[in-house]
């Protein structure tokens, strides 16, 4: 077992910051994920975990103990890749033994150990093939084995399902996060796959450009997005941003937009007016807190036009154009829409968000 704390770690290429002061802790038992586009800095942070990288400054340490010299064999950890390498002459059983057969354990607890971790994942039946006869999924789930066998600390994986087709990737989300409960070990999960991180990860640790923008709960940043940027990264279909004037309704704040005119609450009001926003802001509503309807009404007062519906299984997309911009809209299938109709939309003031529309940071 082991937690891991980054204290002020960058990392350069050249004279080029891949990291920028990087904090992040990962507690005893975690399953934390790295998320954000390619070339944010992931693998470059994980492989610096793994020894595999020089740290340029800061530290890393494992428990109470600083890493950032010592080799990587000697740190107790695992990792997988999204390239899994396994030895294509050898068995099933073979590949996840090598590890322990080279530590000279004995044969018994060899044979223990890799039954067990072949059982964990679903290997019994393909000990004895070879990696050309199993699918892509097998070969995975080989890889992870070989990370088993070997007991560590901490297990480090780098977007290790991000090449299997979409519905092998949904059953091995929830594989690797039922084995990573079993086992308990600490995990680091790097992603750029958002779904992936909120379905597996206790908490999320978000970056962009080498910095780390938000660490929290799934949850935590789907709710509580702290920029602009995490609101639109986080969520499928992607949150919605509309650019509106604070003006004033019979005495309250109000979001002022081409398509509407709606007051804050007197509590979102406060808000505001302690956080220095200026006469513009960035209104942001997911897709699931707009609803439409083909009549107007008090509730929905915002006009607009049905651009395209899409079906997506058990909920519909809309999109809509108000005035000035377009809206997506998740609404139940039976909703009968066809292009160029009229359409309301209501939004749902408990859930929106305000961004201030300089820095991006998230004003409520
Ligand atoms: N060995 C290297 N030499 C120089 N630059 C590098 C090296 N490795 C990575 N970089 C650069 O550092 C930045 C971060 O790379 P990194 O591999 O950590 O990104 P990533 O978040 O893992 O991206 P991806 O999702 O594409 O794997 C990128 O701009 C990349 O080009
Ligand atoms: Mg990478």
């Amino acid at each position: 077992m082991a937690s891991i704390t980054i204290n002020n770690v960058w990392k350069y290429y050249g004279d080029t910051p891949a990291v920028k002061d990087l904090n992040l802790v990962c507690h005893d038992g975690e399953f934390v994920s790295i998320l954000g586009p390619s070339g944010c800095g992931k693998s470059s942070t994980l492989r610096m975990l793994a020894g595999l990288e020089h740290i340029s400054a800061g530290e890393v340490l494992f428990d109470e103990t600083k890493v950032n010299d010592l080799p990587p064999k000697d740190r107790n950890l695992a990792m997988v890749f999204e390239n899994y390498a396994l030895y294509p002459h050898k068995t099933v059983y073979q590949n996840m033994a090598n590890s322990l057969v080279i530590q000279k354990v004995d044969k018994a607890t060899i044979d223990e150990k890799v039954k067990h971790a072949a059982e964990l994942l679903e290997l019994t039946p393909l000990l004895n093939r070879k990696p050309l006869e199993l699918s892509g999924g097998q070969k995975q789930r080989t890889a992870i084995g070989r990370a088993i066998v070997r007991e560590p600390a901490l297990f480090l994986f780098d977007e290790p399902i991000a090449h299997l087709d979409a519905k092998l990737r949904a059953h091995m989300r929830s594989e690797l996060k039922i084995m990573q409960r079993k086992l308990g070990t600490t995990m680091i999960y790097v992603t750029h796959d958002q779904l992936e991180a909120l379905s597996m990860a206790d908490r999320i640790a978000v970056m962009r450009d080498g910095v780390l923008q938000q660490m929290g709960t799934p949850k935590e940043i789907y709710n509580n997005p702290t920029n602009h940027w995490v609101a639109g990264f986080i969520g499928e279909p992607a949150m919605n941003f509309l650019d509106c004037n604070l003006g004033t309704v019979s005495g309250n704040t109000a979001l002022e937009h081409s398509a509407f005119s709606i007051p804050l609450t007197s509590e979102q009001s406060q808000n505001l007016l302690g956080s220095g926003a200026e006469q513009s802001v960035t209104l942001g509503i997911r897709p699931d807190d707009v609803s439409i309807s083909t009549n107007p009404s008090e509730k929905h007062s915002i006009e607009g036009e049905v651009l395209v519906t899409e079906l997506l299984g058990g909920d519909m997309l809309v999109e809509a154009q108000i005035e000035g911009s377009r809206v997506t809209v998740k609404t139940d299938p039976s909703y009968e829409a066809d292009m160029g109709d009229q359409c309301y939309l209501a939004f749902d003031s408990a859930r929106w968000h305000l961004f201030d529309i300089n820095t991006g940071s998230t004003l409520f």
